[in-house]
């Protein structure tokens, strides 16, 4: 079967397009894997070559030996993606020591995948292990609300994720684990995709100070949504700090008669007077 036909490609297009107009994604900004089922990879197998020379991934990835992943191309816009999948986006195989890669379809007209290739894969590695397989989905964007609070909010885990908490009721229900804040790093390397995925270890959502936002998932609708709770809250909290502030919020406590009701289990480190 023709991969452009398939399931899989149909949502991960819709995702690009839908993060694209969120306003997410200005220039090539952010980038996106999926990490590929196997009967899915046997279905489409007809569609890969694999004449390509492996290159280097830049951190291993033991546990993601032999697998193939679907991330867009480094430089590419994410607004093109829907236009032409193929030239935008790649497959890659990872090899069989989990240190190098080859693109086996796409990127018709050249290219490589995306600069953030060595954090993804952490990501990926990290939540294989810890959900037993089922996270499938690495998401990063320039959520614009998150952005802006890495300037003003404490780059600590707890003040993030307790003031994305309170702005939403949600919000503890959708991300009981919290969320992690990388510092600000150089990009598209080793060194910030391993301060990455220690947060991973942790938390579904990593926040990189004055950049953007990780957010791992199962599927594409749930790190969509993920994503899309977070940034709106953020987007809540703008607007309250703007607004001179807030003047009553959801207590400590509150948030322990909600865990109670929603069965949800919320660390206590968050929940601070
Ligand atoms: P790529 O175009 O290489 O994916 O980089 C975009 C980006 O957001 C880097 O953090
Ligand atoms: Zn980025």
């Amino acid at each position: 079967m023709d991969i452009l036909k398939s399931k899989f490609m149909e949502g991960f297009v819709r995702l690009t397009d839908d993060a694209f107009r969120k306003g997410w994604h200005e220039r090539n900004g952010g980038n996106y894997s999926y990490r590929i089922k196997c009967e899915e990879a046997e279905m489409v197998m007809d569609s890969f070559s694999f004449d390509r020379d492996f290159a280097p991934i830049g951190v291993e990835v033991p546990n993601l030996a032999g697998e193939f992943f679907l991330v867009t191309g480094s430089g590419k816009f994410m607004r093109n993606v829907i236009l032409d999948p193929a030239a935008n986006t790649c497959v890659i195989q990872v090899d069989q020591d989990g240190k190098n890669y080859r693109i086996v379809w796409g990127l018709r007209d050249g290219g490589r995948p995306t600069s953030e290739l060595p954090t993804h894969l952490m990501n990926h590695s990290i939540k294989k292990e810890l959900t037993g397989g089922r996270h499938r989905v690495i998401l990063h964007a320039h959520t614009t609300n998150v952005i802006a609070l890495t300037f003003v909010l404490p780059l600590k885990d707890e003040v993030f994720t307790r003031e994305l908490w309170e702005m939403a009721t949600e919000c503890p229900v959708v991300f009981p684990d919290g969320v992690g804040v990388v510092p600000w790093m150089v990009p598209g390397g080793r060194e910030i995709a391993l301060a990455t995925a220690e947060l991973m270890k942790k938390y579904d959502v990593a926040i990189w100070a004055h950049h953007g936002i990780f957010c791992s998932g199962e599927d594409f609708d749930l790190t969509f949504g993920l994503m899309d709770t977070v940034e709106k809250s953020a987007e809540i909290l703008v607007k309250v700090l703007s607004m001179g502030g807030k003047k009553q919020t959801i207590t400590a406590q509150d948030f322990r008669d909600l865990a109670k009701d929603f069965h949800v289990t919320l660390p206590e480190k968050f929940l601070y007077e």
